[in-house]
């Protein structure tokens, strides 16, 4: 699969996410925040460190990627905070809310702005090449990225107990 549809299948598995928590009503909403925490944190890396370097090379592209780092800061934040929340309610509903904002800005940035300019700037060898670049980088960040989860319910083996998005199709 291609870095960008790649990229935007994990924006489709965060909002599926999302939704699962809105509906929640008690008992799975831990294991859906470690699903969003373990994916939005791996989607994270994978731009910053593999696709984003990518299309520093194009000067036009510069203003996009210095808001897309400051955007992932953010949305980093929050989910430092709702990590250190743990299985606490106060203020989880609030910053879920305020993280899932973030991430619609951020969906919305990138499907409409920098996916296409990517399209454009990359040839689809290169694409494939970062695609698969991505895919592995990911399983090599997953056990640091569980690891950084002490204070959520992640269960033996992480996504292997989990019924919603899996990381890797
Ligand atoms: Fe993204």
């Amino acid at each position: 699969m291609d870095a960008v549809d790649l990229l935007t299948q994990d924006h489709r598995k965060v909002e599926a996410i999302f939704m699962q928590l809105q509906q929640e009503k008690g008992g799975q909403s831990q294991q859906l925040l470690a699903q969003l925490y373990r994916e939005l944190s791996l989607h994270a890396m994978a731009e910053e460190n593999i696709f984003y370097p990518a299309l520093a090379s194009n000067t036009a592209m510069s203003g996009q990627l210095i808001d897309a780092f400051k955007e992932h800061g953010e949305m980093k934040a929050i989910l430092g905070e709702l990590a250190a929340l743990g299985n606490g309610p106060s203020g989880l509903s609030d910053r879920v809310t305020k993280l899932m904002k973030k991430v619609e800005h951020h969906v919305k940035d990138e499907e409409g702005k920098v996916f296409p300019a990517a399209r454009e700037m990359l040839d689809k060898d290169r694409m494939q090449v970062l695609g698969q670049q991505i895919m592995e980088a990911k399983q090599m960040a997953l056990p640091g990225v569980q690891n950084s989860l002490p204070a959520m319910e992640l269960g033996m083996g992480g996504s292997a107990s989990t019924t919603g998005p899996q990381t890797f199709a």
